[in-house]
């Protein structure tokens, strides 16, 4: 047995929901227990799920520097693993911390501290849970200003250029990263942005902060996306946009997942 997850390798046939291929595509979100879309910019429960099962064993601590509604929060709770999240926004944080406990899981712990993730002192957070590391991180930034989440000026959202975007989440990932267990894993979620006739590939920037800080690749996933709110019902609009000029519709975005292989 692999000694950063569960998975028993004697029943493995019985794992054939567990994705070992790098194309993933959810047709539907998973709308169950308290999951819920209602907040903009989240990601499907399923991406956390294939993770943590894949990356953590029950009991395991998680740490998501970006949760937004508590998409990983909630999956973390559901499959008895601990967790952390880091959230600028005091009024989303409120709001998620209340929506875990409507599906308490009493094996689990669970919180989430209001602040900058890439200043906010997590050693000082985790001792008071009387843990010195993390075994998973999930990073989930904003796509730099994609979505707008707030007027925080510390929000990556509000980073006024792709350098200064790239240098606040290399930021987040130094003030994270050390709290990672050695040999054990994290993964991003990002996808790319077009602006100006041109693609800022946002997700092989992300992925090579990673890169040169050491870690080892270990998987990059292409996930399906529909249209976004901002651009459904103009599905037939887009098509015309870019039939009758030279770009593609963006329907993937990206998980990288990574090894720490150095303390
Ligand atoms: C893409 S969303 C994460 C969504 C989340 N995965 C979910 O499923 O709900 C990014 C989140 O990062 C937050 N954020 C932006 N800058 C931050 C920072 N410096 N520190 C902590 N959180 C930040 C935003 O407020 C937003 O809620």
């Amino acid at each position: 047995m692999a000694k950063y997850n569960d998975l028993d390798m004697k029943k493995w046939k019985e794992y054939d929901d567990i994705l070992t291929d790098s194309l993933w595509i959810f047709d539907k979100r998973d709308k169950s227990g308290v999951h819920n879309a209602s907040y903009h910019g989240n990601f499907v429960p399923q991406i956390p799920n294939q993770l943590f099962r894949r990356y953590t064993k029950k009991g395991d601590w998680i740490l998501d520097p970006f949760t937004g509604g508590g998409t990983s929060l909630i999956e973390a709770q559901r499959l008895g693993r601990n967790s952390i999240g880091i959230e600028l926004q005091e009024d989303v944080a409120k709001n998620t911390q209340e929506l875990l406990l409507e599906e308490k899981n009493p094996d689990t712990k669970g919180k989430i501290i209001i602040g900058d993730s890439r200043t906010v002192n997590i050693g000082e957070k985790l001792q008071q849970f009387g843990i010195d590391k993390v075994q998973f991180i999930i990073y989930h930034p904003p796509y730099w200003d994609i979505i707008k989440f707030s007027d925080n000026k510390n929000d990556l959202s509000n980073c006024e250029t792709l350098n200064s975007f790239l240098d606040s989440f290399g930021q987040v990932i130094d003030n994270t990263s050390q709290y990672l267990e050695k040999n054990r894993y994290c993964a991003v979620v990002i996808g790319d942005k077009y602006a100006n006739s041109e693609i800022v590939p946002l997700g092989f920037y992300c992925m090579n902060l990673f890169m040169m800080r050491g870690f080892k690749m270990k998987a990059i996933l292409v996930k399906n996306f529909d249209e976004t709110k901002g651009k459904a019902n103009q599905k037939a609009i887009w098509r015309y946009r870019a039939l009758a000029s030279d770009f593609y519709l963006f329907k993937h975005e990206y998980i990288f997942v990574f090894k720490k292989i150095k303390q």
